[in-house]
């Protein structure tokens, strides 16, 4: 979602809209207006598209000197007006922009409810209006302050009242927000190019922090009300750099914001104890997960590298058949589909039409859908009898990252969940998986600091027109993704093979000097990655390898060497993937190839 906040001198409705269109790559489903009128707080919202709203405010224009705004990526409630920012309560005295997650807005709602408070909406945004409304004693930052002690999560708020017209609440907990600092004039935004056209200077605030503004000055404090100075920080970037935070593609970007997309995919659903998964979203019963005999995973493309990964995970935990489909071939082979099926669908756009297609051929056939998609209220999600969301946030770039290894970890959290309900991991192995689970951000953060021999790696093999990469049992779905990756966009062709299976043909192709990437995370499968690292070694290979911290024997067997963080081998591939990505995307950087939107390829497909 995107946030913007407007107090100053000048009409704030325009000031906010533009600030709105700059932050639209954010997230697009609905977008909304609160501004201080003369017929006080009013609030104008509309779903879809920006141009939506600005209709409606070209026939009924806000017009007054502080507003917020925000466009909307639907997390809790599907997109529509009512779920739209900014939101209220009863009184209609606060409104609240804001972007993130509250994780326990249910029980804040319930409590509130009880004491009189009527909700209009599914999100949890409204909770916080009327949360601020309830602890409101003549002081907005105080009430602000009251209601974020009770609220846990991650999250970015803008707040106004009625009550005092002039000043502009802003928070930062855990989602990005900053400051624009004008004359006569100042400005929040989730973004700098939210902001880029009225100021360079902006205070960047951090996590745990928060500002009061009015059209004179911007204060500064933490969330004790502690004041804080900071120095202006001087914007000198262009628009479009300043919409990629600073990184050169989206791609990078993205490939970054991974330990943020598995915090907030795991979010809520590890239980507060950090040793049981808690999947509230799933309406199937204890009894029905009992029944499953099979599970049919089916998705395109990433998505569909994704799905591999979770039938070995699947497999693992709850001890379940699964097969893995291709959305295109799934409903021609005349799936074997009965009551006890569970069809898995996966789809960042939650809109392609394969596996929309796939989907609804399950559910004639009789099978129960779950979906896992990054869209809440996209067509996969609205038709699927379940849905578990990937809080990757907006993916923008052609060939997915973020989007990939959310749904990895939606796949840890459902294997964990029916490995729980079943029965057939014990508790304390489950806790182990979930607590390795949580430290998997951090590790992400120790690979991505290592992207110099990544990039270095990347020049050597963008000379190269073939390669190949190899992995064993796991670590195969992973290269799979990998050579994928690389294919899409530096259009380098590459191969993905099971790397026991090289000799049985395509080791023909092997000759001198040619590149093989090679995987072993794997520490039962090790020597035998070892032996076939050899073979391809003794017919001229230059093998890159990556592997688990730890494991010398394949230092000695390959030419170069990147050690990645250790975890349990079933989580692996949220790891291994992260130097793949890299690679992918530094090869086609040295070939000067457009990395975000690579030739041929679409976002998303809506056509068979
Ligand atoms: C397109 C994209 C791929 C993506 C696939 C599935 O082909 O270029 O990157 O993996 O669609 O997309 P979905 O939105 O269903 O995950």
């Amino acid at each position: 979602c995107g946030i913007v906040g407007y107090v100053g001198k000048r009409d704030s409705q325009n000031i906010l809209i533009e600030g709105l269109k700059k932050l639209e790559y954010r997230g697009y489903d609905s977008a909304g207006l609160a501004v201080f009128t003369s017929d006080g707080l009013q609030i104008t919202k509309s779903m879809g598209r920006l141009v939506n709203l600005e209709n409606v405010l070209a026939d009924a224009p806000l017009a007054g000197f502080i507003g917020i705004g925000h466009t909307r990526w639907a997390t809790h409630g599907k997109p529509s007006d009512v779920n739209s920012h900014p939101h209220t309560d009863n009184s209609k005295k606060f409104s609240v922009v804001h972007n993130g997650i509250i994780e326990n807005y249910m029980s804040l709602k319930e409590e509130l409810a009880a004491s009189g408070h009527v909700f209009v909406s599914e999100t949890d945004t409204e909770v916080i209006s009327h949360l601020i409304a309830s602890l409101y004693e003549g002081d907005i930052v105080k009430a602000v302050q009251k209601a974020i002690t009770r609220m846990t999560g991650a999250f970015a708020l803008g707040v106004l009242t009625e009550y005092e017209p002039d000043k502009l609440v802003a928070v930062r907990f855990f989602s990005p927000l900053i400051i624009g600092v004008g004359e006569g004039e100042n400005f929040i935004g989730s973004d700098i190019p939210a902001i880029l056209d009225y100021t360079r200077n902006v205070y960047i605030l951090n996590d745990g922090e928060m500002a009061v503004l009015t059209k004179d000055g911007v204060e500064l404090m933490t969330l004790e009300g502690n004041f804080i100075s900071r120095e202006l920080f001087h914007v000198d970037w262009d628009i479009v750099t300043a919409e990629k935070a600073g990184f050169d593609h989206f791609m990078l970007k993205e490939i970054y914001e991974q330990p943020k997309a598995y915090r907030d995919t795991m979010g809520s659903r590890i239980d507060p104890s950090g040793k049981r998964i808690v999947m509230n979203e799933l309406k199937m019963t204890d009894e029905y997960i009992h029944r499953i005999q099979q599970i049919h995973i089916v998705a395109c493309g990433t998505a569909y590298h994704a799905g591999m990964v979770g039938k070995s995970i699947i497999e693992k935990l709850a001890r379940i058949p699964v097969e893995t489909d291709v959305a295109s071939e799934y409903r021609y082979r005349s799936p074997i589909i009965t009551p006890n099926t569970l069809v898995v669908v996966v789809s960042q756009s939650g809109e392609t039409a394969d596996t929309l297609a796939a989907l609804r051929e399950a559910k004639r056939c009789g099978a129960r859908v779950v979906a896992i998609t990054n869209v809440v209220g996209s067509s996969v999600a609205r038709e699927a009898d379940d849905v578990i969301v990937t809080w990757a946030g907006p993916e923008i770039a052609v060939a997915s990252t973020k989007a990939y290894t959310s749904q990895l970890i939606a796949f840890y959290l459902f294997g964990l969940y029916l490995a729980q309900t079943l029965g057939t991991q014990d508790e304390a192995y489950i806790a182990d998986v979930v607590t390795e689970l949580k430290l998997l951000p951090d590790k992400v953060e120790q690979i991505l600091q290592h992207a110099e021999i990544i990039k270095e790696w990347a020049e050597q093999i963008s000379t190269h027109d073939n390669l190949f990469f190899i992995g064993r049992g796991i670590d195969y779905a992973v290269v799979l993704e990998g050579s994928l990756k690389l294919k899409e966009i530096s259009y380098i062709h590459s191969e993905a093979y099971p790397s026991g299976e090289l000799k049985h043909g395509t080791l023909a192709l092997i000759e001198e000097g040619i590149p093989v990437i090679a995987l072993a995370t794997q520490p039962e499968l090790f020597e035998k990655t070892v032996s076939n690292i050899k073979e391809v070694k003794a017919r001229g290979a230059y093998v890159f390898g990556i592997h688990t911290l730890g494991e010398t024997e394949l230092v000695k067997a390959v030419d170069q060497v990147l050690e990645i963080p250790q975890t349990i081998p079933l989580l692996s591939p949220a790891l291994s993937v992260v130097p793949l990505q890299l690679l992918a995307y530094y090869a086609s950087l040295a070939r000067g190839n457009d990395v975000d939107k690579p030739r041929n390829l679409a976002k998303s497909v809506t056509v068979e």
